[in-house]
């Protein structure tokens, strides 16, 4: 199997606001941290820590966010899309109890690429870029 990218994190990231800065450079570590368990074929034993780490993510961060982004206009989109990152996370989970193997650790990996490529740099950005322009 081909070695998997990390995602390098880059001053281009930040928003400005701390704690959505906080909760997206620790979004690329958890992110690099499955990279580094596929590489080394530790998924089964580690993809357990890996996901709570997640959870954490999208219990506190896209909480914080939420908080943040209120009056954004496209705020109700934005949080469905948070509702949708919590669906899938449940879902690998649940995958995870009935097969623990290597392909929800590679699953699970393409989605957090996708979502930081999507969601992180793209929706984040432009939330942030409203509440920053309309400030309440
Ligand atoms: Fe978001």
């Amino acid at each position: 199997m081909s070695e998997i990218d990390y995602i390098q994190w880059q001053s281009e990231f930040l928003t400005g606001i701390d704690k959505i800065d906080e909760g997206h450079h620790h979004f690329i570590k958890t992110h690099n941290k499955l990279v580094d368990i596929i590489n080394k074929d530790f998924c089964e034993k580690k993809l357990l820590e890996i996901l709570y780490a997640v959870m954490h993510y999208a219990e506190h961060h896209l909480i914080n966010e939420e908080l943040c982004y209120q009056g954004y206009d496209g705020f109700s989109e934005h949080k469905a899309k948070h509702k949708e990152f919590v669906g899938k996370i449940n879902d690998v989970r649940e995958t995870m109890e009935k097969n623990n193997n290597s392909d929800v650790c590679i699953k699970l990996q393409n989605y957090m690429h996708d979502w930081f490529m999507q969601h992180i740099i793209k929706k984040d950005m432009e939330a942030v870029k409203y509440v920053k322009n309309n400030p309440r």
